[in-house]
């Protein structure tokens, strides 16, 4: 049995819970726009040919924005492919994907999708086989009211309100060497800074992110990072950050613990866009989109070769285990840590494509088990994070050497009036792959609270994988271990599990 003492007090507050961190990503890619979120002759196709399972799907996990249309595949897209008449819009090869591209979703398409889901739009820019022209005119197309060619062109396309995109990626991964158009840092950090330059004369108050890395063992991370920064310092708002996890090897241990490596690689990234404002003066600080990231097996992908150029191909559909839900869980719990730091966040994908929610052509829709812990954390993290106080026995991993079998963060959100309570919601995980944890949390710094609600998420057997047929036999229960007196909060976690415990 392990054991983990937490002390939660409103004094430790890291920052406010941010609604970009539980963002996700929709891109060009396998069947993750095509018999994904859209498929017009689906029986529960809405007006513009969405389907309206995955939209309600889509609104049950709680996603607040959409990173588009890539990805890889931005890296050599044309945007006006994919806008005016659908019947006229031609077909185009995806490099990156080795898939017959149709465009017959297109920029427009997705912000209306984007108004049905209640979703803000985070719009990615070509800078692979394009640049800085057109971005500027993609940005005018979007933003701009009237009465230019390009707004007109929107106008006469159907969206007579300007898109108003707040959030833009300047290019993606533009670091890896697989990436269409690959550049060197510095080669990379110019045409940022020029991309950032020019899209703000345009519309001053963008957020724009620069491109980081696509992993921190790329042999470039952080290097990467200073030269780019150096360059776009004054012009950009954030710097990504991409990170996939899986079992390599089979090694359980070290996966459980993959939030080790999003704390570092989050941290090395801090330190660095720090060390360039101290080099350069500046009061400023750049923070992380951290748009791209989950659980991803890379070990069985398998893309299309040779003459083979399919459409909307089955392309990374993972399917998920309860110990990639824990995973994915502790992954939040890192990135709510460190809310100071990270202000934008997308779980890659949303749909069919290493993704929460999965769906047949033509047929059902469901939930994977990653699904479960990402909407409870978006639907009860509120207020500000508080950082608590964790004691904890260890497990042995060999990536990360010992770390702490539990992980935890807090929120505390004040009542909806002055004499309501405060509602504390409290994320746990339990990384040991065969003890349970005896967990003792004090609230006393937060008197008067009550158990509201417990859950955890766990099974019998981790490996325990949700389909169309058997979505819900594992779901998030009520865990009946948990106690509140005098202001100590004890329960008990099983193994591999995820928790959510309210208090208010
Ligand atoms: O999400 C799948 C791919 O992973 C994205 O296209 C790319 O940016 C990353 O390497």
């Amino acid at each position: 049995m392990h054991h983990a003492t937490i002390t939660v007090d409103p004094a430790f507050v890291v920052g406010p819970v941010r609604r970009q961190t539980f963002g996700s990503f929709v891109e060009h890619m396998g069947r993750c726009v095509y018999t994904g979120i859209y498929e017009p002759d689906h029986p529960t196709a809405v007006a513009g040919g969405f389907r309206g399972d995955v939209l309600e799907l889509t609104r049950e996990l709680g996603v607040s924005t959409i990173r588009y249309p890539g990805g890889n595949f931005v890296s050599s897209y044309r945007w006006e492919d994919g806008v005016g008449p659908q019947e006229t819009r031609p077909v185009r090869l995806s490099l990156a994907w080795h898939s017959m591209e149709p465009n017959t979703v297109g920029v427009d398409e997705f912000m209306a999708w984007c108004r049905l889901a209640g979703i803000e739009p985070m719009l990615a820019v070509n800078l692979g086989t394009r640049g800085l022209e057109e971005a500027l005119d993609l940005l005018e197309y979007c933003n701009f009211p009237g009465g230019t060619e390009l707004s007109e062109r929107r106008r006469a396309n159907g969206s007579d309100e300007p898109h108003n995109v707040r959030l833009w990626c300047l290019g993606n991964e533009m670091d890896g060497p697989w990436q269409t158009g690959h550049k060197t840092a510095h080669e990379y950090g110019r045409l940022a800074a020029e991309t950032a330059r020019a899209m703000r004369q345009l519309d001053p108050d963008l957020k724009l992110v620069a491109c980081g890395s696509s992993s921190s063992t790329m042999e470039t991370f952080a290097a990467w990072e200073n030269a780019v920064l150096t360059e776009a310092y004054d012009v950009v708002d954030m710097i990504s950050a991409h990170a996939y996890y899986c079992p390599w090897g089979g090694d359980m241990a070290s996966f459980l613990a993959s939030a080790v490596n999003m704390d570092y690689f989050i941290d090395s990234v801090v330190a660095t866009a720090d060390s360039v404002r101290a080099a350069l003066k500046r009061t400023k600080r750049i923070n992380i989109s951290f748009d791209e990231w989950n659980v991803w097996y890379m070990e069985d992908m398998a893309a299309p070769t040779g003459s083979d150029w399919p459409f909307a191909p089955v392309l990374i559909e993972d399917r998920y285990s309860v110990a990639d839900a824990v995973v994915v869980g502790s992954l939040l719990i890192s990135l709510l840590r460190h809310t100071d730091r990270v202000e934008a966040a997308s779980l890659a994908q949303l749909v069919n494509v290493i993704a929460p929610i999965m769906t047949e052509p033509g047929g059902r829709a469901w939930r994977q088990t990653i699904f479960h812990p990402f909407a409870l954390t978006s639907r009860y993290a509120a207020g500000d994070v508080l950082r608590p106080a964790v004691q904890s026995s260890v497990v042995a991993t060999q990536q990360f050497g010992d770390i702490p079998a539990v992980d935890a963060v807090a929120t505390l959100a004040p009542g909806r009036t002055k004499s309501a309570p405060k509602q504390v919601a409290l994320f746990l995980v339990n990384r040991s792959l065969e003890e349970e944890a005896a967990v003792r949390v004090s609230f006393k710094a937060i008197p008067g609270l009550h158990l509201t609600e417990a859950v955890t998420y766990a099974h019998d057997d981790p490996n325990w994988k949700a389909s169309a047929d058997d979505a819900d036999t594992v779901l998030p229960q009520p865990n009946q271990t948990a106690s509140l007196a005098d202001g100590v909060l004890k329960l008990t976690l099983p193994p591999v599990s995820w928790s959510m415990v309210r208090l208010g």
